[in-house]
């Protein structure tokens, strides 16, 4: 090549949107440390560690632990892939994208799919969850989102899993968004699968995805009749996270590990129920500022997430060139509505580093200056 790019310079930003979320500096300095083989037993020793750290943020005793090493998206497949097997049934509440993406790739999978959907906004009631159940007496698995990213939309996880114990179905769990930002007790509640990321509300770099199995959970998948996709064959993973001498599956990426374990150090270290309760403060704190300018929220106050607010579009107004401006003109990066059918929104993210009061009160100021000073074209408006 001869005229090489420039060396790269990208620009600061707040990152409000729904994930990535902004980095602490222990968790970049983190990835500088020094690279070690997959197979080095001192990087075994930085993994077990790792999943007692994964355990104490899922809050989990039993069971298998580990970050795959692959987005959200592979973590909602490795279960849905895993926990069920073709022509099985699994009963599965959407009330927004995600929701829908786990019955598209539990289509694909060959699994026999009952849909409970919500309209954007609200939660898919426990209670059509567990009727579904009683008619399906056959399903292997109940799926739900716990944290609805597309509309900001909580789902009562807790009384979920009070309402499914005794059933034979297993429970998984979303909880991309939810993980370190709100209430999660994944052996408590009786969730039997839980997955999520790292880029949210642990504040890590994405590409990774934390998953937490109870032992029934790994216990379904030993006695499987049909082998499960190997990448996610979560009993050749144990040879390797826990076996020793650990087996090979494939080579780990292990600066990200590093920046997991660090940004789960310091969640640990300010401790879930505080970090739980900054993640609400905030989320109220932008969600008042709201309601003062007159902006409508998607979601049921009842469901409402802190960590995720889904904010209707006023009439009248840009939703995507606000977006556009906020970026370029105060290098703040928010959401918009996702998938072909999504809502005129735009989603605020207070996550991870992110979920403070004062990125609320910066973020709502932008807002201002954007909406009061509107470029050709564009009408500020108000709901
Ligand atoms: C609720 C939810 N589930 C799944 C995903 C997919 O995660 P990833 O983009 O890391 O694959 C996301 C991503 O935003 C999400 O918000």
């Amino acid at each position: 090549m001869s005229d090489l790019p420039a060396p790269l310079n990208p620009p600061e930003r707040l990152l409000c949107g729904p994930g990535p979320s902004n980095i602490d500096p222990r968790v970049l300095e983190a990835m500088r440390l020094p690279m070690l083989g997959h197979l080095d037993p001192d990087f075994h020793k930085i993994l077990e560690d790792l999943i007692e750290l994964l355990k104490a943020a899922y809050r989990r005793s039993d069971g298998f632990t580990i970050a795959l090493s692959a987005s959200g998206t592979s973590g909602m497949e490795a279960g849905l892939a895993s926990l069920a097997e073709p022509g099985e049934t699994a009963i599965v509440a959407s009330c927004g994208f995600f929701g829908n993406r786990m019955i598209d790739i539990a289509r694909r999978h060959r699994l026999n799919v009952i849909e409970l959907r919500a309209p954007f906004g609200q939660a898919v009631p426990n209670d059509q969850i567990v009727e579904a159940l009683a008619d399906h007496p056959e399903a292997r698995l109940v799926a739900v989102v716990h944290a609805e990213t597309s509309t900001g939309v909580a789902h009562p996880l807790e009384q979920l899993g009070e309402a499914m114990r005794g059933s034979d179905a297993l429970l998984l769990a979303d909880c991309v968004t939810s993980l370190g930002g709100m209430p999660l007790e994944a052996e408590g509640w009786g969730v039997d699968y839980c997955y999520s990321c790292s880029q949210k509300c642990l504040g890590a770099p994405p590409g990774i995805s934390p998953v937490s199995l109870s032992e029934r959970a790994m216990e379904r998948i030993r006695a499987r009749t049909q082998p499960v996709p190997f990448s996610f064959d979560f009993e050749q993973l144990a040879r390797y996270w826990v076996g020793r001498p650990a087996v090979y599956h494939h080579t780990t990426p292990n600066t990200q590990y590093y920046a997991l374990y660090e940004g789960l150090r310091l969640a640990l270290e300010e401790g879930l129920e505080a970090r739980w309760a900054r993640h609400a403060e905030a989320g109220a704190h932008l969600q008042a500022g709201l309601a003062d300018r007159g902006y409508r929220l998607l979601a049921d106050p009842e469901v409402q997430l802190a960590q995720l607010s889904a904010v209707c579009v006023p009439e009248g107004v840009d939703g995507k060139d606000v977006q556009m401006r906020l970026l370029r003109e105060h290098s703040i990066e928010v959401g918009g509505g996702l998938g072909p059918d999504a809502p005129d929104i735009w989603r605020i993210g207070m996550m991870g580093t992110n979920a403070h009061t004062e990125t609320a009160d910066r973020l709502l100021e932008a807002f201002d200056a954007v909406l009061e000073s509107p470029r050709e074209g564009v009408s500020a408006g108000r709901a």
